[in-house]
């Protein structure tokens, strides 16, 4: 018996999409959750409870020692779920310790230099605490003019809050080992009613361990504004993402990696409906459009080399805030990007000359019949960024070959909508589908001095969402799921991916100037992984210290994230304050493959529950070691729960301002 729930728990990780819609072959895995005391007993009894060493923060550290300001309560620590890194401290340097108040068009700028130690991998440890009121903000971090890092915030309380987000930077070495102008943009507004100012400390760790193969030059393909100090993303659509690049002509492997996401209007560009849907409600809920589907398009010299749908990043302001503290969403403090095998493209950027790379966000144009094409434009905005990756042949060397045999069929639109009217005319309800599916491939034969090979890089993607809107816009439910699989010759690499997403939320203003918002989400991030092209794995980062015994050399990785929970909010404009309570509930997985058809390894797993602000249930597992916590956050948060957000459509991407 123990050994089912167990069992249960293991594989247990939702894949449930909300409502009719069934979710395809992944069904099968979707189990309830067992009850969770019960789950609690029963684990204890079995699973011996193992301590770890304090040392390995901060796996197991669950620490109240962290003082707010006035050093009677402790802060609350906010945290993204993610699996512990390798990050010994033998060499040190700190990079940024600043306030970022009133910091707008105000990045924090120094000079960084590498250490004088010996080193082939480097971490960050990023540090934050604020107190007060304050909107999630979105940060990028910039060695010259190349993006090293993208982060957005988590909203402060009253009293305080803190969180540290470590993460491996390795394939940044070739950066990490010259001089850089370090830019970091944390644009933030304080004033009377929103008071919090980020307290940050950014450091790095140089070390010596197992090679993660990082690339041997990086160019950016960005604005180049750090010559006047500042950071060089674009921001989509006002101006067009692109750089022309010369890249050195004996490149025998080429990557390249796409930084992006949708802020303001494009914020909940996942929850937006079709363009010939936007007044469907009348001119007093006026929806976003382009539909709820986007795609970043990578073009070399005006030919599309390969394409990103993007993973629905959601900060924590979006929706009901109450659903993000202190568990903040899936990807909220380390924005990942898309990475695009261009090696198939060497010989024809081989020549010495310059190659143009642009980076594009679409979503769809539609006719209102059914019939729906890729958009030239979005709504305002996505702020992109990219990077090409280089890993060097021979000095002397000059790739050579042929040039890519490209098949991009048409991508495939379906998409739908229909409005429901009640007897007197007025819109009731707002029914839409949309569905895509893409396949696209590169080809080519590259010449380099370890001789003559056939290089592939191919993706196939597919998405399907069903939406409604009633009670004049101010109910929504959504219900997506992307999929994905990508494949390059490169590395044996291949990954597919699912990302299924589902909210329900609904909006409703009160006479007095007063609102509330109530959603329940459910989303997921699940990637299975094996080689890799220019970042790290889970699997390569990850932390074998901890572990009890030796590890095999994985080839592969599987990750399972899950997240969901309910909330809600009470905005008082008139009070200046806002209101909330909610609870989210995370199961999170890092498994390790030896070869694809066994079984994985586990090597890290938790199962946290958050309610009113307070983590009420935490189990975590180290290899086969597990720890579990109940009520382990002090009641940090007694009394009233306040948040920034006082705009519905800032929070939800519809309803009024
Ligand atoms: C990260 O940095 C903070 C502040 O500099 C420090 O207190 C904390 O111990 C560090 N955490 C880790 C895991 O290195
Ligand atoms: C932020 O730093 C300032 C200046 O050191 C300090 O007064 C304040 O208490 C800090 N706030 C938090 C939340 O740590
Ligand atoms: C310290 O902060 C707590 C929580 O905000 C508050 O209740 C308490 O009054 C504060 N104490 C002092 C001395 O300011
Ligand atoms: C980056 O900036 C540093 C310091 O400002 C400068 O020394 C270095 O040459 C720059 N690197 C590149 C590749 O431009
Ligand atoms: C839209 O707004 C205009 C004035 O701004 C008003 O005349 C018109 O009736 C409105 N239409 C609807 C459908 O609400
Ligand atoms: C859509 O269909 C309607 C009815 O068949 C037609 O009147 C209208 O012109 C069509 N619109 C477009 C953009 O094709
Ligand atoms: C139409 O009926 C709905 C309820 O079914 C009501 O909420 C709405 O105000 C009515 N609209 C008009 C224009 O009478
Ligand atoms: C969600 O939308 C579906 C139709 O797409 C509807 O049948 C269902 O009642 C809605 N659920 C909620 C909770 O609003
Ligand atoms: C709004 O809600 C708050 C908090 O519940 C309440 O104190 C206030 O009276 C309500 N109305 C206005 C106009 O603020
Ligand atoms: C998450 O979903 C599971 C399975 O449907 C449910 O039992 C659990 O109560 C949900 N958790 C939260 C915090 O809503
Ligand atoms: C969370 O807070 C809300 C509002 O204050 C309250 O109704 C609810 O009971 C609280 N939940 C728990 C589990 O304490």
């Amino acid at each position: 018996m123990c050994e089912s729930i167990y069992h249960q728990e293991k594989h247990g990780y939702p894949r449930e999409v909300h409502g009719s819609y069934g979710y395809g072959p992944l069904a099968a895995y979707f189990a309830p959750l067992p009850f969770l005391p019960f789950l609690l007993i029963v684990i204890s009894l079995f699973q011996p409870t193992t301590a770890l060493s304090t040392s390995h923060q901060p796996v197991f550290a669950h620490s109240l020692s962290r003082r707010a300001p006035n050093n009677s309560t402790p802060l609350l620590e906010c945290l993204q779920v993610s699996p512990p890194v390798l990050s010994p401290k033998p060499c040190q340097q700190t990079l940024m310790v600043h306030t970022f108040g009133y910091s707008y068009g105000l990045p924090f700028v120094a000079q960084y230099s590498p250490p004088g130690c010996d080193f082939n991998r480097v971490t960050i440890n990023f540090t934050v605490s604020s107190a007060g009121r304050q909107f999630d903000r979105l940060g990028h971090a910039w060695f010259n003019d190349t993006e090293i890092f993208r982060t957005s915030t988590a909203e402060p309380t009253a009293n305080g809050i803190i969180w540290t987000y470590t993460k491996d930077m390795s394939n940044f070495l070739s950066l990490f080992k010259g001089p850089q102008k370090l830019i970091f943009d944390l644009g933030n507004i304080v004033d009377d009613t929103y008071t919090g100012s980020w307290n940050t400390t950014l450091t790095a760790d140089f070390f010596t361990a197992e090679d993660v193969d990082p690339a041997d030059v990086i160019f950016p393909v960005s604005s180049h504004k750090s010559g006047s100090d500042q950071p060089s993303q674009f921001v989509v659509p006002d101006v067009q993402a692109l750089s022309a690049l010369t890249l050195p002509q004996n490149a025998k492997k080429a990557v390249f990696s796409i930084a992006a996401c949708g802020q303001a209007t494009e914020e909940f560009w996942w929850a937006n409906v079709l363009s010939s849907d936007t007044n469907a409600f009348g001119n007093e809920t006026t929806l976003y459009g382009y539909s709820p589907f986007r795609e970043l398009q990578l073009y070399i010299d005006g030919t599309l080399a390969g394409v990103a749908w993007p993973f629905p990043v959601i900060f924590t302001g979006g929706v009901v805030p109450g659903l993000w503290r202190p568990i903040v969403g899936i990807d909220a403090f380390d924005l990942r990007e898309d990475e695009i095998d261009i090696t198939p493209f060497l010989p024809a950027l081989s020549d010495g000359k310059e190659h143009t790379f642009e980076i594009r966000v679409a979503g769809l144009d539609n006719d209102g019949n059914g019939t729906a094409k890729l958009s030239n434009t979005i709504g305002s905005n996505w702020p992109v960024s990219g990077k090409v990756f280089v890993w060097l042949d021979a000095e002397g060397s000059v790739t050579k070959g042929t040039v890519p045999t490209i098949t991009a069929p048409e991508p495939a639109f379906d998409v739908s909508s229909s409005v429901s009217k009640g007897d007197n005319g007025s819109v009731k309800a707002l029914d839409y589908s949309v569905k895509a599916s893409r396949r696209f491939s590169l080809s080519s034969t590259i010449e380099t001095s370890e001789g003559s090979k056939v290089v592939t890089w191919s993706q196939d993607l597919s998405f399907w969402l069903t939406g409604q809107l009633s009670n004049a816009g101010n109910d929504q439910n959504t219900s997506q799921s992307t999929t994905g699989k990508d494949i390059s010759t490169t590395n044996a690499y291949s990954k597919s991916y699912d990302y299924p997403l589902w909210v329900i939320s609904s909006y409703n203003v009160l006479p007095d100037t007063n609102f509330t918002i109530d959603a329940k989400m459910g989303r997921g991030k699940y990637v299975q992984q094996s080689g890799s092209l220019a970042f790290p794995s889970s699997t390569e980062t990850f932390d074998y210290t901890l572990l009890d015994s030796e590890h095999p050399t994985f080839v592969g990785t599987q990750t399972n994230n899950w997240q969901n929970g309910t909330a809600h909010y009470l905005g008082s404009p008139a009070l200046k304050k806002s209101f909330g309570s909610g609870s989210t509930e995370q199961l999170y997985s890092l498994e390790g493959i030896t070869d694809p058809t066994a079984s994985g390894v586990d090597l890290y797993r938790r199962h946290i529950v958050a309610i009113n602000d307070s983590v009420t249930y935490d189990q975590e597992v180290v290899g086969n070691s597990m720890h579990v916590s109940q009520g382990v956050t002090a009641a940090v948060a007694q009394g009233e729960r306040t948040f920034a957000r006082v705009g519905i459509k800032a929070m939800l991407g519809r309803g009024p301002l």
